[in-house]
């Protein structure tokens, strides 16, 4: 395509009128001709008039051009070219100052020309003001302009000014335009556009479209944007409703019974009683606006749908109705930017967020911009507020005063800071604090008590917290009923269990609800005892046998921080000390060393007042931050002190996990010989106590160091002896990892015979016990025996998977198995370049975990004789 026209641009939209009608008559073969032929006369016309077709959806065209007058004389000459054909052919013309981007035009100006030419007929030609204003002097010969007066557009803006051409030897008198003012409606006019949300509207219209919808429930938590959609939703219908298309807005109604007689006034029925008889012959859409107040009177609307077939319901409602037949659309946030990842000025305004922040920012403030300066704080604020319309409709009313920036520092007072809406907006929605008011006082009092104490939660709780922490009985029931109320959203997590979460715009409401109770302290002290408990578990799950699913324990982590900062905030040094040793694998784990830094420092500073075991354990925990941020001398320094700690409190199993330590910190730096002897002294120690798990586990590591040293034999025996101690022990988690590790051994042998079986019940293992990262290793493993034997493309596939499989865990392959595959899998890695290499590698890591395994047991089986 040529480059598109910049600047002040025309656009043109054209539609095949009665097309299915159409197609029907002439069959598909003539229909197609006939489109093949009227393609050509619009490629020709457009560019003969200098513009571009910058889309096609079936029969409807999209142009743009850089002249007025052009287009308006492409439109005509179309219409001349058409009339002798079976086409009759819509078209809308509108003049306007888009953006244009990678993505095509953004801006207000291309809908406005779908809607000009979705309100014309076949033969039709209808014009904006603009246009028609730049086109008045210059028109083409034998055109001329009539003007049609003011018209509602199905956008539900305020009326537009419509002309038609008047093209000389075609016909010029139509029926009335398809414009709203001459269909049955009463949608109200809105004061501003509607921004985006056109997946929704296609969403929304097609369900409505299916015979077998007949009640659609909008749903979402206040200011979600349903009556928004609802009504736009039903504008565009009301071409399908003959006897219209009707809003009935409930939110004033506060009496129940008062729903139906609602419904009659709107419609014109005269007497209640007669609804039913009323509707039962009409094809009606009615847009029920705000009924979640209204829940015990909407049984009624299944009777008015039994008796009226033709009629169909579009409801908004922070909880669905719960009725047979009902069917909920959940409205979604508008579209967020990821704030990690910000494009520049221009695409980030596409964001529906951002857009209308920008719109109703230049509401309150002409001259508002995104600039490079504002761009971050624009979108943070967006995040921050959840993509809530009406929480940013009331940050941007405030952008006349404060910058963005300046907003975003205010936002911890949100509720203060998000008030004063416009007055024409109902009460409920001129301050955000009245919003969620509206859907709390409609909760039963254990409802309200449960939503304040789930607030306690940072970053959402599973059910087993919740229960922990909310306690009493009927929580299921409770749940589903803020959940219902959009109070409080639910994710699946990977092992399906539920995860509830809250919009932080809500959470910080229900905080308030919290801090005003008197439970307030209680419910954080048994948050605050619930995690450390957790923490603790998890401690213990892996030093044992268990295999810890390190990103579940990684999704409390704002809720460990918040109990932390509680047990902190308490002066409970011991306890909180204690917490941050409990929580140092899992911060070395996730790699949040920063954060691991910051606590050990605070440690260190009351360190004096904690008794003296959990000073050693502090030690250690330094000792081994020490080594793995790479600072071998304090890590060394740390662990001799950790070692002497323990020795005189005669803690000897901590005392063998200190010289276990140490010996690391030996082995990394070369010293092998050493690193040996302090492994066999903890291995020793821990024999003595009867800890297997420990003995098994430093001499484990103690092997991987002997294989780093260049012993490869030394390293298979030692992994022998492990994984004889693992079966003793019945761990299937350590005999797995041990098996895996042999494995890589006979890689590094070439024993690639030896080395299949290994892999393969190193991954069953793995699957049994959860512990994906040896998933990963596996796979990889397995890579590199299909590399070696020439299968190039199944050992892409399987490193895409191992890849993609690490990118989601957030794990990277230690160094000394990462050198054994490279030597097998480089072959593989240098022809990335290769398109069916390239092809594979991207398979493999579009696969899912359990796709991923059955793809390496797949290669087990075909190598493996069974
Ligand atoms: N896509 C949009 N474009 C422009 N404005 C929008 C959009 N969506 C919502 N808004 C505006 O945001 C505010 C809240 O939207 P709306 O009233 O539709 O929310 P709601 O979900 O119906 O809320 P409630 O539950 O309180 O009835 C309104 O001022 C509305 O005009
Ligand atoms: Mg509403």
């Amino acid at each position: 395509m040529d480059a598109l026209p910049e600047g002040t641009v025309t656009f043109l939209f054209t539609d095949v009128e009665g097309s299915t009608e159409l197609l029907t008559k002439v069959g598909k073969d003539a229909y197609g001709e006939l489109l093949e032929e009227h393609r050509g006369l619009v490629d020709a016309a457009v560019g003969d008039a200098n513009g571009s077709v910058v889309d096609t959806q079936g029969d409807a065209f999209f142009a743009a051009f850089p002249g007025a007058s052009a287009a308006v004389a492409c439109a005509a000459r179309l219409q001349r070219e058409l009339a002798g054909t079976a086409l009759r052919v819509r078209m809308g013309i509108h003049t306007g100052q888009p953006t244009l981007t990678p993505n095509g035009y953004v801006g207000l100006d291309v809908p406005r020309a779908a809607r000009i030419c979705a309100a014309a007929h076949g033969g039709q030609v209808l014009l904006s003001r603009t246009t028609h204003d730049l086109v008045e002097d210059e028109l083409p010969d034998g055109v001329g302009l009539r003007s049609l007066g003011e018209h509602r557009l199905k956008d539900l803006t305020s009326p537009q000014q419509l002309s038609q051409l008047v093209i000389a030897g075609l016909p010029d008198t139509f029926p009335s335009l398809r414009t709203l003012e001459n269909r049955p409606t009463n949608l109200p006019v809105q004061a501003t556009p509607l921004i985006g949300r056109e997946r929704e509207l296609i969403g929304v219209s097609e369900l409505l479209g299916r015979a077998d919808v007949r009640l659609l429930t909008l749903t979402g938590p206040g200011g979600a944007g349903k009556t928004r959609l609802a009504l736009q939703a039903a504008a565009e219908l009301v071409e399908d409703f003959p006897q219209g298309v009707f809003l009935v807005a409930l939110e004033p109604i506060a009496d129940p019974a008062l729903l139906l007689p609602t419904v009659g006034q709107t419609v014109g029925a005269k007497e209640t009683a007669s609804l039913s008889d009323f509707l039962a012959p009409k094809q009606i859409l009615l847009v029920l606006d705000n009924v979640e107040h209204l829940l015990n009177a909407t049984p009624a609307l299944s009777a008015l749908l039994a008796a009226a077939p033709r009629l169909k319901l579009l409801v908004t409602s922070r909880t669905p109705l719960h009725l047979s037949g009902e069917h909920e659309f959940q409205v979604p946030p508008l579209e967020l930017p990821d704030p990690a990842r910000l494009p520049d000025a221009a695409a980030l305004s596409q964001y529906e967020a951002v857009a209308l922040f920008v719109e109703r920012a230049r509401a309150v403030k002409a001259d508002f911009a995104i600039t490079n300066a504002n761009a971050p704080a624009v979108a943070e604020l967006c995040v921050r507020l959840d993509g809530l319309p009406l929480a940013i409709e009331l940050a941007a009313a405030r952008a006349k005063l404060l910058s963005p920036q300046a907003l975003l520092a205010r936002l911890e007072q949100r509720f203060d800071l998000l008030t004063g809406g416009p007055r024409d907006q109902p009460e409920r929605q001129q301050t955000l604090r009245a919003t969620i008011d509206w859907s709390y006082e409609l909760l039963g009092p254990g409802e309200q008590t449960l939503f304040a104490r789930l607030a306690v939660f940072a970053g959402g709780c599973t059910l087993e917290a919740a229960e922990a922490v909310c306690g009493d009985g009927g929580l299921l029931t409770m749940l589903s009923t803020l959940l219902d109320n959009n109070l409080l959203g639910q994710e699946e997590q990977p092992d399906g269990e539920p995860r509830f979460t809250m919009l932080e715009t809500i959470r910080a409401y229900a905080l308030d609800r919290l801090a005003a109770s008197s439970e307030s302290d209680d419910v954080r002290r048994r948050h605050a005892t619930y995690f450390l408990a957790l923490a603790a578990e998890t401690e213990e799950r892996d030093e044992g046998s268990l295999v810890v699913d390190w990103k579940a324990v990684e999704r409390e982590l704002d809720n460990f921080r918040s109990a932390l900062e509680w047990f902190k905030a308490t002066g409970e040094n011991e306890a909180t000390a204690t917490f941050v040793t409990q929580l140092a694998q899992l911060w070395d784990t996730t790699g949040h060393i920063a954060e691991e830094q910051r606590w050990l420092a605070w440690a260190a500073s009351v360190d004096a007042g904690l008794s003296p075991r959990l000073q050693a354990r502090l030690t250690l925990a330094r000792a081994t931050l020490g080594w793995r941020l790479m600072d071998f001398e304090r890590g060394r320094k740390l662990a001799e002190q950790a070692i002497a700690l323990f020795r005189e409190l005669g803690d000897e199993s901590y005392t063998a996990w200190s010289l276990s330590s140490l010996s690391i910190v030996e082995g990394m730096t070369g010293s092998f010989a050493k690193s040996d002897a302090l492994a066999d002294e903890a291995i020793r120690i821990f024999n003595t106590i009867g800890h297997r798990t420990g003995a098994l586990i430093v001499g484990h590591n103690q092997a991987l160091a002997a294989l780093a040293a260049g012993n490869p034999d030394r390293a298979r025996s030692l992994l022998e002896e492990s994984l004889a101690r693992a079966q003793e022990l019945e761990s299937d988690k350590n005999t797995g990892n041990a098996l895996l590790d042999l494995g890589i051994v006979a890689l590094h042998d070439g024993r690639y015979d030896d080395a299949l079986p290994l892999f393969a019940e190193g991954l069953e293992s793995a699957v049994r016990t959860g512990w994906r990262h040896n998933i990963s290793y596996s796979l990889r493993g397995l890579a590199a025996l299909e590399s070696t034997r020439g299968e190039a493309q199944t050992a892409a596939r399987l490193l895409g998977a191992a890849e993609a499989l690490d990118e989601r865990l957030g794990h990277t392959v230690q160094p000394y198995a990462e050198r054994i595959f490279a030597r097998n899998t480089a072959p593989v890695l240098e022809h990335l370049t290769d398109e069916s290499i390239a092809a594979e590698w991207a398979a493999g890591r579009a696969l899912s975990d359990p796709d991923a395994v059955a793809l390496a047991r797949a290669c087990v089986a075909e190598r493996v004789p069974l």
